[in-house]
C-alpha cells in the first residue's frame, strides 16, 4: 500500500495574491491499493464516493500523463483539512491522487512534473506549490508552465489559524475581484510581496507588520467574513505581526513569533465567536511526501 501525506496551504498572505503560498503543519493522509477491478473510495462524505472524487481523478490524470492504466483502486482518505475554508484541501487532494500514482510506479515524475499536472487541474500554482514543497514558496505561470522558488520560514514564526463556521467559495471570491489595477497598487503589492518573503524567512517583524497590507483582493474579500474586522481589531490590539486571509478565505491567519500572543488572540477570538474553530500551527518544511507500506 502506498500512503502519501499532505500538508495544507494558506496562498496570498496578504500582497502575493495567486503567487505566494505557505505551507502548514495540518497532514491529509491518503492511502492507495491496488484492487482487482473498479474504484472503491472511503474515509470521505459518501457524495464524494464516487468516480468525481478529486483524489481520484487527480489520480487518473497522473496515471495518463505516465501513460499507464491500473485496474482497480482502493482510496482511503484520512484528511480533516476543512474545504472552503481557504487552506488548500483542494490542492491536498489533487497533490495526493497525484502521488500515490506516481509512488504506484516507482516515483517516475519528478516534483517539478507533478507540479505542472496539478497546477493545471488546480488552475493556479499557490496552493499547489507549498503543498508540494513545503515552507513558503513564490510560483508564477511563464508560457503556459508553472515555475517556483521557495524561501526557508525562521524557525519561530507560529501562526492561529481562525475557521469561521461558514465557508467562502473561491469562485464567488474571485468574481468580486475588479478587472484592473492601478500603477500605484501594483508598485505596492510588487514592493510588499517581495519584502513580505524575506521578512518572513529572517523573522523581521516590523517588516513583516508593513508589508503584509494588501489592496488587491483582501478590501473586495473581506464583506464575505463576518469575523474579519473583530478578528484583526483583536489581532493588531494583542500584537500580532500581521493578519491576512487565508486564500479566498473564509480562514484568517495571524502570525506570531511569540505563542502567548496568538493564545491572548484565541481566547478573544473564542469570546466573541464561541463557536469558530482556532489552530496554532507552524510551517510544514518538507511538503508531500510518500511511503510504501
Ligand atoms: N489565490 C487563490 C485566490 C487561492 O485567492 O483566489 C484560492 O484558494
Amino acid at each position: 500500500m502506498i500512503r502519501v501525506h499532505v500538508p495544507a496551504t494558506s496562498a496570498n498572505l496578504g500582497p502575493g495574491y495567486d503567487c505566494l503560498g505557505l505551507a502548514l503543519d495540518w497532514e491529509g493522509v491518503f492511502d492507495f491499493e491496488r484492487i482487482e477491478s473498479g474504484v472503491s473510495i472511503h474515509g470521505c462524505n459518501e457524495q464524494y464516493c464516487n468516480e468525481d472524487n478529486l483524489v481520484y481523478r487527480s489520480f487518473l490524470h497522473t496515471l495518463a500523463a505516465m501513460n499507464e492504466e491500473i485496474s482497480g483502486i482502493s482510496i482511503t482518505i484520512h484528511c480533516d483539512i476543512p474545504t472552503q475554508r481557504g487552506l488548500g484541501s483542494s490542492a491536498a487532494c489533487i497533490v495526493a491522487g497525484a502521488m500515490g500514482a506516481n509512488a504506484l510506479f516507482q516515483n517516475r515524475l519528478n516534483k517539478y512534473e507533478l507540479f505542472s499536472l496539478c497546477t493545471r487541474m488546480e488552475g493556479h500554482p499557490d496552493n499547489v506549490a507549498p503543498a508540494l514543497f513545503g515552507q513558503l514558496t513564490v510560483s508564477f505561470i511563464d508560457e503556459g508552465q508553472p515555475s517556483m522558488i521557495r524561501y526557508g520560514l525562521h524557525p519561530q514564526l507560529k501562526f492561529l489559524a481562525m475557521i469561521p463556521q461558514t465557508g467562502v467559495s473561491t469562485q464567488e471570491a474571485r468574481s468580486l475581484l475588479p478587472d484592473h489595477l492601478s500603477y500605484a497598487d501594483a508598485v505596492s503589492q510588487i514592493g510588499r510581496s517581495a519584502a513580505l518573503c524575506k521578512a518572513l524567512e529572517i523573522g523581521n517583524h516590523l517588516i513583516i507588520r508593513k508589508a503584509c497590507h494588501d489592496t488587491m483582493h483582501e478590501p473586495y474579500r473581506r464583506q464575505l467574513i463576518e469575523e474579519y474586522d473583530q478578528m484583526y481589531e483583536i489581532a493588531k490590539k494583542a500584537g500580532a505581526s500581521a493578519m491576512f486571509i487565508s486564500g479566498s478565505g473564509s480562514t484568517m491567519l495571524a502570525v506570531s513569533d511569540e505563542e502567548s500572543i496568538l493564545m491572548d488572540i484565541m481566547l478573544a477570538g473564542k469570546k466573541a465567536f464561541p463557536i469558530m474553530e482556532m489552530k496554532i500551527l507552524k510551517a510544514d518544511r518538507i511538503g508531500a511526501w510518500s511511503e510504501v507500506l
